[in-house]
């Protein structure tokens, strides 16, 4: 699957831009400022309904306008399928599948597989366990059709659970809460152990060309003690739970966790290896999403040649090429991209004050 064609208009600093794409490696280049992460960012947008980078949506509308609109041609090889976004200052938001209204945003995302890489994304990943849950979960969410309602489920009833908390309901009162809850909690965490599972598999051989000194361990943890079944541990939690009118363990405390020898990954590697343990990472998702339902994914690589050497840019892009995904990579020098590919880009756009130029 890959995106044909792109039409953005008054998107950040973009007020109209027709692009004609290429299936293979698409490269951005231009000067600070220019437009090139907000090319990256409608696509994003268009899949997803929201920004990588801010949370607020009015924010990537042209400052001067009071709408954008995204529109893109998508191909695989049964259908073409066109993909129609509107979104207005007031928050209105208007999404068309082949001319087609389509109310959840869902079935946006589950249309077109994105995996973005930027220089805070990567970052990201170390800070906090939420950006790795997402990570997991963008990985259950593709491989898995039951995971997406009974994660949007468990959600729920713990926003539910949390209340009678606060309330200082009796535990009879939640325990049949807790009953619904257990259920949908171990429908999303055997999805995501079982999604963790199959990604190992694909990582190691990433990790070997990628950092082959590297004793990388990559673990689930499910958000409550390993030992104890989900109904037992809420029980047990409950005088504590109470007290802080919050559910302490669950689904949604859910980890990745990430380490070399005996050390968390981002106390043992460098800035730089960081950065490829995330590509890695993604790369292994994008593989497995193509293994288990011929499915491709949709790279986005925002200033690829940051932090990284000569020799690990042209590991990088060999990888990304050879999972046989569109790639849409930033740089503000071409040639840093260029000189690391055995062949040229397919296309290259140039950005210059948000108006996009193809460089034949
Ligand atoms: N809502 C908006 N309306 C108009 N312009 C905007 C809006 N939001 C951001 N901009 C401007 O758009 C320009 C492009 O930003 P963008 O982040 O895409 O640049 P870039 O090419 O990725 O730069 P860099 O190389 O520094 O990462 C910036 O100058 C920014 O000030
Ligand atoms: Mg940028």
């Amino acid at each position: 699957m890959s995106l044909t064609r792109l039409n953005i208009d008054s998107f950040r600093n973009i007020l109209s831009a027709k692009l004609t794409l290429s299936e293979g490696l698409n490269l951005i280049y231009g000067e600070n400022g220019s437009g090139k992460t907000s090319v990256l960012e409608a696509i994003f947008f268009l899949g997803m309904g929201r920004s990588f980078r801010s949370h607020l949506s009015q924010r990537v509308i042209n400052n001067e306008q009071d709408n954008l609109t995204l529109f893109a041609q998508l191909n695989t090889q049964e259908r073409t399928t066109k993909v129609g976004l509107r979104r207005a200052r007031n928050g209105d938001i208007d999404v068309k599948i082949n001319g087609d209204n389509v109310k959840r945003l869902s079935t946006l995302a589950e249309t077109l597989p994105i995996q973005v890489i930027t220089p805070e994304s990567f970052s990201l990943l170390f800070e906090g366990p939420k950006s790795r849950r997402q990570f997991i979960d963008w990985g259950a969410f593709h491989s898995d059709p039951h995971f997406h309602q009974a994660w949007a489920k468990t959600r729920r009833i713990l926003k539910q659970r949390n209340q009678l908390l606060r309330n200082q309901s009796s535990y009879s009162n939640i325990l049949f809460w807790d009953k619904e809850l257990v259920r949908y909690a171990e429908v999303v965490t055997e999805i995501r152990n079982q999604y963790v599972d199959s990604l190992n598999g694909l990582l190691k051989g990433i990790i070997t060309e990628f950092l082959p000194q590297v004793d990388l361990k990559v673990s689930f943890t499910r958000g409550w003690d390993s030992k104890t079944e989900y109904l037992q541990h809420l029980q047990n939690q409950y005088p504590r739970d109470l007290a802080s009118g919050f559910t302490s363990g669950g689904p949604h405390k859910a980890d990745l966790r990430l380490r070399v020898g005996n050390l968390p990954a981002q106390d043992a590697l460098s800035r730089g290896q960081l950065k490829l343990l995330v590509c890695a990472l993604r790369i292994a998702q994008g593989k497995l999403l193509k293994q288990q339902l011929n499915k491709n994914s949709i790279y986005l690589v925002d200033d690829l040649p940051s932090e990284l050497d000569a020799k690990h840019r042209q590991l990088l892009l060999k990888q990304l090429t050879e999972t046989g995904a569109q790639i849409f990579v930033t740089a503000i020098d071409p040639a840093a991209i260029v000189d690391s590919l055995s062949l040229p880009p397919e296309r290259m756009f140039h950005v210059q004050q948000g108006k996009i130029t193809v460089i034949e």
